[in-house]
C-alpha cells in the first residue's frame, strides 16, 4: 500500500490523474473504474482541460441507482456524462443498469462486462464510515455485483432531490468488494476531516467487514492520495515507519514508495516538498 499525502483536494486531484493518465498510456487497451462522488470530480475536471486520448479505454462505474435513468440529474449516469463521458471519445462507457426491470440480471450482466473487461486500475473514494461503492459496513469480502437497500438516512438525504419522496431511489445496483478487489490496481483518494476517522480506521484496524475499505490492506497493488485534513488522524508511527514516498519522504502504511510512474508521473520528477507528495509529515 502506497500513501501520499498532499496538501490539499487539488493536488489530490493532480497526482490522481497523472496516476491515472500513466495507465491509460500503459496499453493500447486499458479498463478503467471509475467512481461518482465530490472526490474524483477534480479529476475529471483534469481529464476535461488536458483532453487525453482515451480511445482505447473502456470504463466500468462502482455503481448507479435503480429506477433512475441517465436524464435525470441524481443518477450517476448523468453525473458521469456531464463530467466526463461526453466531453472525451472513450472506446465504451459503462455503468451498471438501474433502469432493467430485472435488476438482477443486471447484476450479472455487469458482472459479465468486468469479466470480459478486466479493470486495470479502479478509482475509489471512501464513505464517511468507511464504505467503498455502496459496499456497506457490514457487506461480505466475497460479494460480487449485486442489488443493495440504500440506508434510511441516504434516502432521507437524497430526498431533497425529488418532488415525492416516491421517487427516491431505496435501492442501488453496486460493484461487489470481491469485484473491486480484482482490479490489478486500485487507486483511492479522500480529501477532508470529516474523512479523518476512515482513513485512520482502514490504515490501522485489522481487516474486518465492518470497515469495507480496510479490505483493501489485502491487495497487492493499492495507491492512496489524501489530503493532509483527511490524513490528521493517522497513527504518526504509521507515517514515519517505511521511511520513504518519493526518495525519502514520509509515506507510512506499507513502507515502500511506488516508482516515477505511479507518484508523480507524467514529468517525471517526484514531489517531495510541501505542496507535494509528502507534504508537512
Ligand atoms: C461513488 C461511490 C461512493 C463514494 C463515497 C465518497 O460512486 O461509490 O462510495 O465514493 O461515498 O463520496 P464523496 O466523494 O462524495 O465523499
Amino acid at each position: 500500500m502506497d500513501l501520499y499525502i498532499v496538501a490539499n483536494k487539488e493536488e489530490i486531484s493532480r497526482l490522481a490523474y497523472q496516476v491515472m493518465l500513466s495507465k491509460i498510456n500503459e496499453s493500447d487497451n486499458v479498463t478503467l473504474g471509475l467512481a461518482t462522488g465530490s472526490s474524483p470530480e477534480g479529476i475529471y475536471e483534469l481529464f476535461r482541460a488536458n483532453q487525453p486520448d482515451v480511445s482505447h479505454v473502456t470504463t466500468v462505474n462502482l455503481d448507479e441507482y435503480i429506477g433512475i435513468d441517465e436524464s435525470n440529474d441524481q443518477s450517476y449516469a448523468y453525473f458521469m456524462n456531464e463530467h466526463l463521458f461526453k466531453h472525451l471519445d472513450f472506446k465504451k462507457n459503462y455503468l451498471p443498469n438501474g433502469m432493467n426491470s430485472d435488476p438482477d440480471a443486471a447484476c450479472r450482466e455487469f458482472e459479465d462486462i468486468i469479466a470480459k473487461n478486466p479493470i486495470d486500475l479502479q478509482l475509489l473514494g471512501i464513505g464517511t464510515n468507511g464504505h467503498i461503492a455502496f459496499n456497506e459496513p457490514g457487506s461480505s469480502f466475497d460479494s460480487t455485483t449485486r442489488v443493495v437497500e440504500l440506508a434510511k438516512d441516504t434516502i432521507v438525504a437524497n430526498s431533497r432531490f425529488f418532488d415525492k419522496m416516491e421517487d427516491v431511489p431505496k435501492t442501488a445496483i453496486t460493484m461487489g468488494i470481491k469485484t473491486i478487489m480484482s482490479a490489478g490496481e486500485i487507486l483511492l483518494i479522500a480529501s477532508g476531516e470529516n474523512k479523518a476517522d476512515a482513513i485512520k480506521t482502514m490504515l490501522e484496524q485489522d481487516m474486518n467487514e465492518q470497515m469495507p475499505a480496510s479490505v483493501l490492506q489485502s491487495h497487492p497493488n493499492v495507491i492512496i492520495i489524501i489530503d493532509e485534513a483527511a490524513a490528521s488522524k493517522i497513527d504518526p508511527a504509521l507515517l514515519t515507519q517505511g521511511g520513504g514516498c518519493c526518495d525519502g519522504g514520509c509515506c507510512g502504511g506499507g513502507g515502500h514508495h511506488h516508482d516515477t510512474e505511479g507518484c508523480c508521473g507524467g514529468g517525471g520528477h517526484h514531489h517531495h516538498d510541501n505542496e507535494g507528495c509528502c507534504g508537512g509529515h
